[in-house]
């Protein structure tokens, strides 16, 4: 068994972990990531696309944004549809922030090249099986190429995503969960046609709710709200681009040309919180620690808001020997873990249709969809939120 010491051991390579990696290196901090697949699988790994104009200066100030800059789509609003009506939020009058459309995979690929090219430990295809003594010299054994290995570190930093081992080797009575589950899923797509609409179209229909997005200028990813066991073999694509057409119309005629579908899958709703967010010398960040229903588009951006919050944290321990930042992490994560939920529930709850509602519920969510696009305050609360929230503190770098 060989066995690595490092300052940070870290589980996961997904944008909290590879974020976090990238933030210690630039401080000075050591740190090996280990990651269960190989690196082609995580990289084209087909996942979120709307980066806060938070996220996008992270990455920018940190030295890996130059791709995002040339190949990301800056959007200045978004649309809500609804009783075939179209209605513009922008951003840029109402909050001055804009967002970046730009693949997670891309934003993974930047930070793995990145990591890369310092020369910084990275394993893949290296599977943590066990996280243990995370109160006193923290371990991580792990499998990779069938044989057994032991990372010993100061910190775990768990951004093992929602199905990791680190939140579950947390004993029963030191932790909290609070979780809702939507009674609907989201069937997305990938097809090789030019977006409809140079910006995102929020739907709300009785049908159902749908989403038009993009990822390059030549590629749409669309979405539309679907059974929670919906099984992906029963939309054939032309039922799709049928149903996306339905949902989409507008009295004016807008058209929906369809393309060669790529990519197809179902992503399950849910809201999830663990509490606290650190065990001793374990932290947990990202998709390991809370899940966001994707309406929002937050969770992407909150895992790497929780790596700019640890990195704080372990600057402090190791340059100035203070724990105190790092005592604060929870509260500091979750303040916005919690704003991050509520915006993400309430954009999920006004867009989509839940079962058994009746004709009264319908008028509600038109009415609350009018008054959300109507009035400055409830369109500048949305433009807010869909933008990122404020870092609590100013410059990390
Ligand atoms: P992950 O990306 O899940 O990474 C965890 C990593 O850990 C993985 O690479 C996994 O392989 C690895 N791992 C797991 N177990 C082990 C182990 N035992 N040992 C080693 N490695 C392990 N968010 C947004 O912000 N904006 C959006 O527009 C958006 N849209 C979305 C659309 C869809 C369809 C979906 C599914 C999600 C969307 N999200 C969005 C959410 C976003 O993708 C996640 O919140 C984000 O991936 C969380 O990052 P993470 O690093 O915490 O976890
Ligand atoms: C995308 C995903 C989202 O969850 C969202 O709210 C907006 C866009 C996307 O994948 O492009």
């Amino acid at each position: 068994m060989a066995n690595i010491r490092t300052q940070v051991g870290i589980v996961g390579a997904g944008p909290a972990g590879l974020m976090l990696a990238h933030l210690l290196h630039l401080q000075g901090i050591e740190s090996v990531v280990l990651e269960s697949h190989s690196r082609e699988y995580v990289e084209s790994r087909v996942r979120a696309g709307v980066l806060e104009q938070g996220t996008v200066d992270m990455l920018r100030e940190s030295g890996v944004g130059a791709r995002m800059e040339r190949e990301g789509l800056q959007h200045e609003g978004v649309e809500l549809r609804f009783g075939g009506k179209g209605h513009r939020i922008d951003f840029q009058h109402l909050v001055g922030k804009s967002i970046t459309v730009y693949g997670q995979q891309e934003v993974v690929k930047d930070l793995i090249g990145a990591r890369i090219g310092y020369g910084q430990p990275i394993f893949f295809e290296a599977e943590a099986l066990h996280v243990s003594e995370f109160d006193a010299q923290p371990r991580i054994r792990y499998a990779c190429q069938d044989a057994e290995h032991e990372v010993a570190c100061d910190f775990i930093a768990g951004c093992d995503g929602f199905h990791g081992i680190c939140r579950p080797a947390v004993p029963a009575e030191r932790v909290r969960f609070y979780e809702r589950q939507y009674p609907f899923a989201w069937l997305g797509i990938l097809a090789h046609v030019p977006p409809a609409s140079h910006e995102l179209i929020y739907n709300y229909h009785e049908r159902g709710f749908a989403l038009l997005s993009m990822r390059t200028p030549e590629i749409s990813r669309l979405y539309l709200q679907c059974e929670p066991d919906e099984q992906i073999q029963n939309w054939s694509d032309e039922r799709i681009w049928q149903e996306l057409r339905i949902r989409m119309a507008t009295h004016e005629g807008f058209v929906l040309k369809d393309g060669p579908i790529f990519q197809k899958g179902i992503t399950p709703m849910r809201s999830f919180v663990t509490e606290p967010m650190q065990f001793g010398k374990l932290f947990l960040l990202g998709d390991a620690a809370h899940i966001v229903p994707p309406t929002g588009a937050k969770g992407m951006n909150l895992a790497v808001a929780d790596a700019r919050v640890l990195t704080r944290g372990l600057v402090e321990y190791y340059k100035r020997r203070s724990a105190g930042d790092l005592a604060r992490y929870t509260e500091r994560c979750l303040k916005r873990v919690w704003l991050g939920q509520r915006f993400s529930w309430w954009m999920t709850s006004i867009l989509h249709r839940f079962p058994h509602e009746d004709d009264f519920s319908h008028q509600i969510h038109l009415a609350e969809l009018d008054y959300v696009t109507h009035s400055r305050a409830a369109s500048t609360s949305l433009a807010e939120n869909y933008v990122g929230l404020p870092f609590d503190t100013p410059g990390l770098f």
